[in-house]
């Protein structure tokens, strides 16, 4: 009778496990591509988040880079974090994203989760002028997409700790040209760096400079 029990007992736990499997897919799920390409697909994007096109784009530049150590300036809900981060994943590198709304810094750090990146993409809260001087270290990849006047800012706070070879992308470069012409200037004219404008999106009929740091 007792030998009885433990057989149900048992039984009822391998199909409470299976249960569990089926409906959350196992530990394993949350980091499959399928899971992630599903969850790209579907993301809630709102007007701030970049488009698939560009997050794509900044994907394989961390990728074809090798990019070990980045930072984003200008998270939102964090769907370019995702996309470089499944990048930095590849490359066994680490994304710094920095935002100053903490409501955007709790979704992007549930969808991080949400996608198995919560260790290779840390969210910073708070103003980015601020957090920028508190980064550790060098970095070889920025991408900046917060406030479009203060890009300059944003950049030379990050240039001392830029690698050469370093792979600096800012977006939303032409419809925002006038408020971020500073740093157009200056990273165009600049001898360290060759610079191109491209539109990898038609979506929101802007496009991003990538630059290369050559020394
Ligand atoms: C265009 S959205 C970023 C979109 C995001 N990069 C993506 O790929 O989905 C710009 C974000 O920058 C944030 N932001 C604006 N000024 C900031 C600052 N000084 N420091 C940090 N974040 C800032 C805004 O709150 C907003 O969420």
């Amino acid at each position: 009778m007792k030998r009885c029990k433990l057989w149900i007992v048992a039984a009822c736990v391998a199909v409470m496990a299976i249960n569990v499997l089926l409906v959350h897919g196992g530990p394993q799920k949350k980091t499959s591509e399928a899971f992630r390409r599903e969850f790209t697909k579907d993301f809630q994007r709102t007007g701030l988040n970049t488009t698939p096109g560009d997050a794509m784009m900044l994907r394989i530049l961390v990728e074809s880079a090798g990019a070990k150590r980045g930072v984003e300036v200008g998270s939102a809900s964090g769907f370019g974090a995702i996309n470089m981060g499944i990048g930095f994943e590849r490359t066994g590198g680490h994304l710094y994203t920095l935002e100053i709304d903490p409501q955007r810094v709790q979704e992007c750090r549930d969808n991080l989760k949400a996608v198995g990146l919560e260790n290779t993409v840390t969210c910073i809260e708070g103003d980015a002028l601020k957090t920028l001087p508190t980064l550790e270290g060098e970095f070889d990849f920025i991408f900046i997409d917060a406030l479009k006047s203060d890009y300059l800012k944003y950049f030379k706070i990050l240039e001392p700790k830029l690698k050469p070879g370093a792979v600096v992308v800012a977006d939303n470069v032409i419809r925002s040209a006038r408020a971020m012409q500073d740093f157009l200037d200056f990273i165009q004219n600049s001898p360290d760096y060759d610079t191109v404008i491209i539109r990898a999106s038609m979506e929101k009929k802007d496009g991003m400079s990538i630059s290369y740091k050559i020394r």
